[in-house]
């Protein structure tokens, strides 16, 4: 496949619709050596990634679950919000916890080592497609808490950029159509 030809193939899987089946950490691997192929300012190269397989899943799950409970009012607290937190994970065989280290050089500025860490993950996106993997980028429930970056051990300046589900799915799973037109987007003068 080419390049032109992945990159229009790469779809976003809702983990519910994962089967479980697990990915080999080969494939992960070169995810995420693609990853750190990404263009960056200064090369700071900011990206950082967690890499949850199995039971560490489940405990991030059960952490990112109760996370919204101590953080939410009696009256807020919807019990199906936090289930949803806690099995989101369920079917998927790794999860990769995506975030940017900024502050590293004085005239980069966070903006940037956000959009180098966002090419980092479109390159994750694309090896996953290539290898019939499935992807979901969340930033869902309380990833972008501070108190997140606390658990996951990031510092207070980094920025959490995304929570990347990678499992395996059904050949024939539905998928929205794109309904976008480019031209809308682009002027040419
Ligand atoms: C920065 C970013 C954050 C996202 N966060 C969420 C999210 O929290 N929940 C969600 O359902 N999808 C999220 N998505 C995935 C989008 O829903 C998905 O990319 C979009 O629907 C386009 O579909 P496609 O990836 O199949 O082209 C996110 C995507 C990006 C780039």
């Amino acid at each position: 496949m080419s390049a032109e030809e992945i990159i229009h193939k790469r779809r976003s899987i809702d983990p519910n619709l994962f089967t479980g089946e697990i990915v080999s950490d080969t494939i992960v691997e070169r995810m995420l050596i693609a990853a750190n192929c990404a263009p960056t300012h200064g090369v700071t190269e900011p990206w950082r990634f967690i890499v949850l397989t199995k039971d560490a899943i489940q405990a991030f799950s059960q952490q990112h679950a109760e996370l919204y409970k101590s953080l939410t009012s009696e009256e807020q607290f919807a019990q199906n919000k936090y289930d949803k937190i806690l099995n989101r994970a369920n079917k998927c065989s790794h999860l990769i916890i995506c975030a940017a280290k900024c502050g590293t050089k004085s005239n980069i500025p966070d903006h940037e080592e956000i959009a180098a860490t966002c090419c980092a993950i479109e390159n994750m996106l694309l090896i996953a497609s290539e290898n019939q993997v499935a992807t979901f980028w969340s930033t869902g429930g309380m990833f972008y808490h501070p108190k997140m970056k606390e658990i996951l051990g990031f510092d207070e300046q980094d920025k959490m950029v995304a929570l990347l589900f990678i499992g395996k799915c059904a050949e024939n799973v539905p998928i929205k159509a794109r309904h976008s037109d480019w031209k809308t987007k682009v002027q040419w003068k």
